[in-house]
């Protein structure tokens, strides 16, 4: 699908993002390792999360979804079923990564497969610590399709390479059954949602600054209901727009503010960004707020060091903000995009480029020189749902019309963006 984009005089309005992806994904898998039944509000039916629920269900987990209500009855630590065919995790690196933890543990051989983009992702940086437990996985160059033999788990010490909340949690389920303690130690702090829902179901696990410690007990986890905040990953496509047309005020309610994710909050702000934060609260064990912003006038910064795991998500779209923002900003430490659902640092400078930006490509990260104005062209999401979300921010201050192939890409984290962004104009 190819989507047509031209800038409105004015952007305003309130949007309620989509449920957060990280959440709902957890949402899922964690309470099919409990015993009972949960209820799941606020669910993300976006593809990914929902690749993940058809691999719990092909393991035997019975999952009712009606929209974004969803009834999990869990099958204890130990009551998976083999699954008759392959797992297919989609173009989800959260599905397969989270699911290796799981099939990790389980007494049975299990294939999990993916799409094109999914299989050339590294899969090495879970296998390695998986393997350390006492599994057996094998992939192709380390890469899925992925064959795991699991069961008969030992606990490990593991540092982590990279700062990354997949390869965490799958350690983490892992470690729920395994023999002796897991402390896992990370090189800066990822998102903590699977820490938040283990403690919340009952799981000992303590994090003491970036050091976690699993001790696995033969308690059951509790069923955890909640209600899924807002994804900040998907309102940061608004916080950026908000912030670089002219005339916009742009409210977003319901917002999970988690401070290991709440990067772009401060990466804004620090570029001149007029943000409000209002009616901060807890849901369920997680932070939210509302937030407004509007027309502001931006400036460049360095991005680096810890704060890239916080805004990892979020550097296309801030490439936008950084392409019409005086001065130049450097983004540096983030050669972990280069493994995400394309290489988004190559992928992001070659699209933005055609719509008059000027960004050079670091092995590690980009600079980029502001701009006075982006020129409507035609541009491609090359299948990254992220990319064609920052692509259609930028066709909203560009000049003329900007086309975006492939723009159904969306439908992976947010499958309401083209409506809400209709919405606002
Ligand atoms: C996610 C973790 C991050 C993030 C991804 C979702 C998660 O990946 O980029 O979109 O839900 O755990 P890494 O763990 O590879 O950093």
């Amino acid at each position: 699908m190819e989507q047509g984009i031209r800038k409105p005089l004015t952007l305003r309005g309130e949007i309620t993002p989509p449920a957060d992806k990280s959440i709902s994904h957890r949402s899922l898998i964690l309470n099919s390792l409990a015993e009972g039944r949960a209820h799941v509000s606020n669910f993300l039916p976006s593809e990914d999360c929902l690749s993940t629920l058809s691999c719990l269900q092909a393991l035997g987990v019975q999952i009712e979804r009606a929209g974004s209500e969803v009834s999990i009855s869990g099958v204890g630590r130990k009551g998976f079923a083999p699954p008759a065919e392959t797992l297919d995790a989609g173009n989800s690196g959260t599905t397969m990564r989270l699911m290796a933890g799981l099939l990790a543990a389980r007494r049975f051989t299990s294939t999990i497969t993916g799409d094109e983009s999914l299989r050339s992702r590294p899969m090495g940086r879970v296998i390695e610590p998986l393997s350390l437990m006492g599994a057996s996985i094998n992939g192709d160059e380390n890469k899925a399709p992925l064959i795991i033999a699991g069961g008969n788990l030992r606990g490990i010490h593991y540092r982590l390479p990279v700062a990354s909340a997949q390869v965490k949690s799958a350690i983490l389920l892992a470690a729920l059954l395994a023999e002796g303690n897991t402390v896992i130690e990370e090189p800066a702090a990822s998102r903590d949602h699977t820490e938040r829902m283990l403690r919340a179901m009952g799981a000992k696990i303590e994090s003491k600054r970036l050091t976690i410690t699993l001790t696995p007990t033969s308690a059951a986890l509790n069923p955890l209901n909640l209600r899924v905040p807002g994804d900040i990953s998907s309102t940061a496509f608004w916080m950026v727009a908000g912030a670089i047309h002219p005339d916009a005020s742009i409210k977003i309610s319901n917002v999970g503010i988690n401070p290991t994710r709440n990067g772009i909050v401060e990466v804004l702000q620090s570029m001149g960004a007029g943000i409000i934060i209002e009616n901060q609260r807890v849901e369920g064990d997680e932070p939210v707020a509302d937030l407004l912003i509007e027309s502001s006038f931006l400036k460049g910064i360095a991005i680096g060091g810890d704060i890239i795991p916080r805004v990892i998500d979020e550097i296309p779209v801030i490439a936008v903000a950084a392409s019409v923002a005086e001065g130049t900003t450097t983004i540096r430490d983030a050669s972990e995009l280069r493994v995400k659902e394309t290489d988004r640092i190559s992928a992001t400078a070659t699209e933005l480029t055609k719509l008059g930006a000027q960004i050079e490509e670091l092995p590690d990260g980009m600079i980029i020189h502001g701009v006075t104005k982006l020129k409507g062209n035609r541009c491609d999401s090359c299948g990254d749902h992220r990319l064609a979300m920052a692509l259609a921010i930028a066709g909203l201050i560009a000049e003329g019309e900007t086309v975006i192939a492939n723009a159904e890409a969306v439908n992976i984290s947010y499958p309401g963006f083209w409506d809400d962004l209709e919405k606002l104009q």
